[in-house]
């Protein structure tokens, strides 16, 4: 009788995973025993942990160095996806900017919403082809409260992240019957230095709000394995939701207007 091969490590793909909460999935996923492909612009910093990676946990981390907010990146990062399909997408990578819509420039929010939107799209599109055919797989979209249907003044980030929850769940319902989940991963405000790069100043933000990457990730990944379609990590940023989903449209759009005034910005 000869020994059955040993089962071959799951492969999860990971966008914007050189820091914050895509880090901290590579990190945790690493652990468990994943193989890894980690997505990123900065080719030192993915290596650099690529490496680290390799040598705790001894399984194959793999980088692509790749701007998803281009034609160029995606389709790379598609290649990949084709060429070597994965267990599990984590579509995390995502910016805000700092500048009212009216005053920013045109091609700082063309690049937000081919980022946040069109490259969650393409690469989802990408990976469920192959997991669909072989009836599992699992992606998941970060995106954030912000996406509640929260109108942020002057922001192009909350409609990029409602546009990603809907999506997520819409594709979610439609692949579910076919073994594959999909689901929206949507944290509230998470230390990261996500708003120190996007020069958003959150110096007035009270400690209680701010969440952990490690534990964000730590419930959205329980919560995919329950079958949920969205997750919101944390029972405060649950009742924010619950209290965001029944507050009447006209009161929240006077307390987003007083929290960023008038002309506002595109924080996360
Ligand atoms: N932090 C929060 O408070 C918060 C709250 C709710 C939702 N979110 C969402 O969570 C996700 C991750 O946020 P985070 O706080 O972890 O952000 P972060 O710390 O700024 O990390 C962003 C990651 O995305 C990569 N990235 C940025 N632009 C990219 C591009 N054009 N192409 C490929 N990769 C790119 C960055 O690496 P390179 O610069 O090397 O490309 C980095 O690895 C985002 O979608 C964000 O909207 C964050």
């Amino acid at each position: 009788m000869t020994d059955a091969p040993p089962p071959s490590p799951r492969r999860a793909l990971v966008t914007g995973a050189s820091l914050g909460i895509g880090e901290a999935f590579a990190r945790r996923l690493a652990a468990d025993g994943w193989d890894l492909v980690l997505v990123a612009r900065d080719a030192g910093r993915l290596d650099a942990l690529a490496t680290e990676l390799t040598a705790r946990h001894g399984h194959r981390v793999e980088t692509i160095a790749a701007d998803l907010s281009t034609d160029e990146g995606c389709t790379a990062v598609e290649g990949r996806l084709a060429a070597e399909p994965v267990e599990l997408l984590v579509n995390n990578a995502g910016i805000s900017l700092n500048t009212p819509f009216v005053r920013s420039a045109v091609a700082d929010e063309t690049r937000l919403v081919r980022l946040n939107v069109l490259a969650v799209l393409r690469l989802t599109h990408a990976a469920l082809g192959p997991m669909v055919e072989r009836g599992h797989g699992a992606v998941i979209n970060v995106s954030s409260v912000a996406g509640f249907g929260v109108p942020m003044p002057g922001s192009t980030y909350s409609a990029s992240k409602a546009w990603v929850t809907n999506f997520s769940e819409s594709i979610g319902q439609s692949v579910a019957p076919l073994g594959v989940r999909v689901m929206a991963l949507c944290p509230g405000y998470t230390r990261t230095g996500y708003h120190e790069r996007a020069g958003i100043d959150m110096s007035r933000t009270p400690m209680w709000m701010w969440l952990r990457a490690e534990d964000v990730v730590d419930e959205g990944l329980r919560d995919l394995r329950k079958g949920k379609p969205v997750s919101v990590p944390s029972w405060k940023y649950k009742l924010a939701v619950a209290g965001l989903r029944h507050a009447p449209r006209r009161l929240l759009r006077g307390v987003s207007r007083d929290s960023r005034g008038r002309v506002g910005r595109s924080g996360g």
